[in-house]
């Protein structure tokens, strides 16, 4: 039986799938809207939202059949639907419910794998019981704070604590770039860092800086220098700024040696520069991922950098 890695790519983000496969010598051999196939065992890609592990055809005679197959590999299922959206449905009706509820900042991950299947042809069923993610799709999403935080953007830093770094411990210091309004600033000040120190042109918000335990640097984080520093814990930026900078600016904390932990966003202009983001992934231990959370951007994080 053939076996396939299977792909999602983020919606409208398919091209930069297609490149990443490229640039990883990877050939699609088969295609259903945005999920993308490839023969034998692969590593997850930055944009795919989720990656199917030993994805298989399955033959199905009935709607019945079908469910009764995909309950004998698994439990859950995300069902990406692009044809015979009514079939799969009444087949997705017949397999087990599970909570895939909106879920509150560091609650810990579902436990249970997520499987990931499409209806590819009215009796032939393409699926794994076995992805990257938890999540149904890799969809996860928070139950939001609506009052406090100044903008969305804490969801990225959420969402990266969530599942990337659940085990972070705060207390030290922390360094926010291109903080403002706050909503990082506001995050880090929730996980009881002793010291923020919050960077950006422009003012965050008053009653973030109320919170205490805020130091504000209104300049530009480009011109910081590691050596006015002690130790920092956490570096992160959502700063707005060109990868080849932010690269630049990392690598002289990095060097530094008084950073352990980076979390950064990477933002792209119109083009996705892969050269760059190519560049942050030779800085090792560092990987780059695509949160549900990111737009056309995505997060370069390092833990335990300088343990
Ligand atoms: C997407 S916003 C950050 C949002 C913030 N993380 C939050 O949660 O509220 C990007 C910020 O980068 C800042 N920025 C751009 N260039 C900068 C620089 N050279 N130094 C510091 N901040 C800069 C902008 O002023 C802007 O506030």
């Amino acid at each position: 039986m053939k076996l396939y890695t299977g792909y999602l790519a983020i919606h409208k983000f398919e091209s930069e799938l297609e490149r990443e496969l490229e640039l990883k010598g990877l050939t699609v051999c088969k295609k259903k809207d945005r999920l993308y196939l490839v023969e034998g065992e692969h590593p997850p890609m930055i944009w795919a939202q989720t990656t199917g592990f030993n994805m298989q055809f399955i033959e199905i005679t009935s709607i019945k059949d079908g469910a009764k197959k995909l309950k004998a590999l698994g439990r859950n299922w995300g069902l990406f639907t692009v044809d015979f959206h009514r079939r799969a449905q009444l087949i997705q009706e017949e397999l087990p419910k599970f909570n895939q509820k909106p879920i509150p900042f560091r609650h810990p991950l579902p436990e249970k794998a997520m499987g990931l299947w499409t209806l590819w042809e009215p009796n032939q069923i393409l699926g794994t019981p076995q992805t990257s993610s938890p999540f149904a799709l890799g969809e996860m999403t928070f139950q939001e704070d609506k009052v406090i935080p100044p903008s969305r953007a804490y969801l990225k830093l959420w969402e990266f604590f969530t599942v990337y770094a659940p085990e972070a411990i705060a207390g030290g210091t922390s360094i926010d770039v291109g903080s403002c309004p706050g909503g990082w600033t506001w995050v880090l000040r929730t996980l009881e860092f002793q010291h923020i120190i919050s960077v950006d042109k422009s003012p965050i918000e008053k009653r973030i800086m109320d919170l205490g335990r805020i130091e504000f640097k209104g300049e530009s984080a480009f011109g910081l220098d590691p050596k006015d520093f002690a130790e920092i814990d956490w570096f992160c930026s959502d700063i707005i700024c060109y990868p080849e900078r932010l690269l630049n600016l990392v690598k002289r904390f990095k060097d530094s040696g008084k950073v352990k932990n980076f979390v950064c966003t990477i933002k792209y202009q119109a083009e996705t520069d892969w050269e760059n983001t190519l560049k942050f992934l030779e800085i090792p231990g560092s990987h780059i991922v695509h949160l549900h959370h990111n737009k056309h951007e995505v997060t370069w994080f390092l833990k335990g950098a300088h343990p």
